[in-house]
């Protein structure tokens, strides 16, 4: 728990303190009858330094296990995820070895394929007990340049950053051998059926779609992460969208995440009212969507004092920005001093707004965020136009972001106010099927329509003008 599960010690059990293997079967069981889908987080990167493997790499230079991690007389200049060198000194055996997070967390060496076959079976392993894929941590970061060339320095460095990004990863990020490892994963994964693969992968959108592999047999979902980073207006985000869009490989499947447990949550970023804005983004763009929890009633960030702080990303480098715990505060299933989430002491503490902002107090108030996330959630299932629907004419006009799903006769006009005042749109005939940030569904519409600030409309368009006028 160095790095709160990110660092195993052993790829085939549950850790005591989450359960027990029976535990996980039933989760996996009454989850399947739900006809919910469980895909685990696999961590192929590094290994714990408890892990049986490492203790045996470190215990000598002529381990069988030695050449399973990277090991150099010599470090070169790459850094830590979390700051400072990523190479650590192992005085026993008088060697550095490579950690791209924690030195807790030593780097695999997937340019051995003893290792690469013990972590196929970690993935058959959870295949057979019946889990529908993995999310694949920093799956960019898995091969490493085998000269262990220095990376040059990152001209846009701004100081005050984490010292993680002094340098350009170009040696220890993103090398082409990547791709053979990740088609690998992907056979062992396709053994399956129906099973899923997903990366994590941080990189520029045209060095993403690489990750879909060649003839897409790569990850099914190399995530998107463009809307994360994106500033928060319509000429911003139309430009991601189209971006994407554009350069997706034929016949890939898209996908879109708002937020995750290492990036600040969507609510804070683009404030409590535009939360519903971008919940209609989210369910309205091509493909499959990644919710995080509390998005669906809101959360925010929680403060942190330093005395809570438990990330080690915070710790190594406080008071710059690092630390990710303001976006894993417990859920707030009530309005209880514990929220519902706990009898003990919550490992980190509870928002200030909880009394209000919780499931149980949400549910009450039908126009509340999370009954919009219900409602897209069963308007996505009702309308495969909105999954995958043609997307069409993106356009961004002052706050105004709009665009089209068309699927056959189906056509849905999306209406999206990312600023605070009020902008005319242009619109066919049609009704609005959701409204977020006002009360207008069932409204019909037709030539013109006004879109509050903060509102998002989705309207079903009933027949084009085109028609109308030849009609
Ligand atoms: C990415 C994970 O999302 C993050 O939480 C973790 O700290 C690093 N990988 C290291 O595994």
């Amino acid at each position: 728990m160095a790095d709160f599960g990110y660092d195993v010690a052993d790829y085939c059990t549950i850790d005591p303190i989450f359960g027990t293997m029976q535990d996980f079967d039933r989760l996996l069981e009454e989850a399947h009858r739900r006809s919910l889908k469980v895909i685990l987080d696999f961590v192929p990167n590094h290994t714990s330094d408890q892990h049986p493997w490492f203790l045996d790499s470190r215990s000598s230079r002529e381990s069988p296990k030695r050449d399973w991690y990277l090991w150099r007389d010599e470090p070169n200049n790459w850094m830590s995820n979390f700051g400072g060198s990523g190479w650590e000194w192992d005085e026993p055996t008088a060697q550095y070895y490579y950690h791209s997070f924690l030195k807790e967390q030593p780097d695999l060496n997937w340019r051995n394929p003893a290792v690469r076959i013990a972590m196929y079976d970690a993935l058959r392993f959870w295949l057979e007990r019946g889990v529908d894929g993995f999310r694949v941590d920093v799956m960019w970061l898995l091969i490493k340049d085998n000269q262990f060339r220095d990376n040059p320095p990152n001209p846009d460095y701004p100081p005050g950053q984490s010292s993680g990004n002094r340098l350009l990863t170009l040696y220890n990020a993103n090398r082409p051998e990547v791709h053979v490892v990740v088609a690998e994963m992907r056979t062992v994964v396709d053994s399956y059926p129906g099973r899923v693969l997903i990366g994590e992968i941080y990189l520029p959108v045209k060095e993403l779609m690489a990750y879909y592999g060649q003839d897409l047999k790569g990850a099914n979902l190399p995530f998107n992460f463009l809307l994360l980073q994106s500033a928060w207006n319509a000429e911003a985000v139309a430009q991601v969208i189209s971006e994407y869009m554009n350069v997706l490989p034929a016949r890939a499947w898209p996908n879109w995440v708002l937020g995750n447990h290492d990036n600040a949550r969507i609510a804070t970023r683009v404030g409590v009212q535009q939360a519903q804005v971008a919940a209609m983004l989210l369910f309205t763009l091509p493909g499959t969507l990644t919710m995080y929890y509390g998005e669906e009633i809101g959360m925010t960030n929680v403060p942190i004092t330093p005395e809570d702080v438990q990330d080690p990303a915070e710790k190594n480098q406080p008071g710059i920005g690092m630390g990710r715990d303001p976006e894993r505060t417990p859920m707030p299933w009530n309005g209880s001093r514990l929220a519902g989430f706990t009898d003990g002491r919550p490992w980190l503490p509870l928002g200030a707004d909880h009394a209000t902002v919780n499931v149980e107090a949400l549910e009450q108030d039908r126009n509340s965020i999370l009954h919009l996330y219900r409602k897209l959630i069963a308007l996505r299932r009702k309308h495969p136009a909105l999954i995958d629907g043609e997307m069409r004419s993106v356009a961004a006009d002052q706050n105004l972001l709009r665009y089209e799903r068309v699927d056959g006769d189906e056509r849905f006009l999306v209406l999206l106010n990312l600023g605070h005042s009020s902008v005319q749109a242009a619109t066919e005939i049609g009704i609005v099927i959701v409204a977020a940030g006002s009360y207008r569904e069932g409204e019909r519409v037709d030539n013109l329509v006004e879109v509050k600030g903060s509102e998002a409309l989705l309207i079903k368009i009933e027949r084009s003008s085109t028609r109308r006028a030849d009609s």
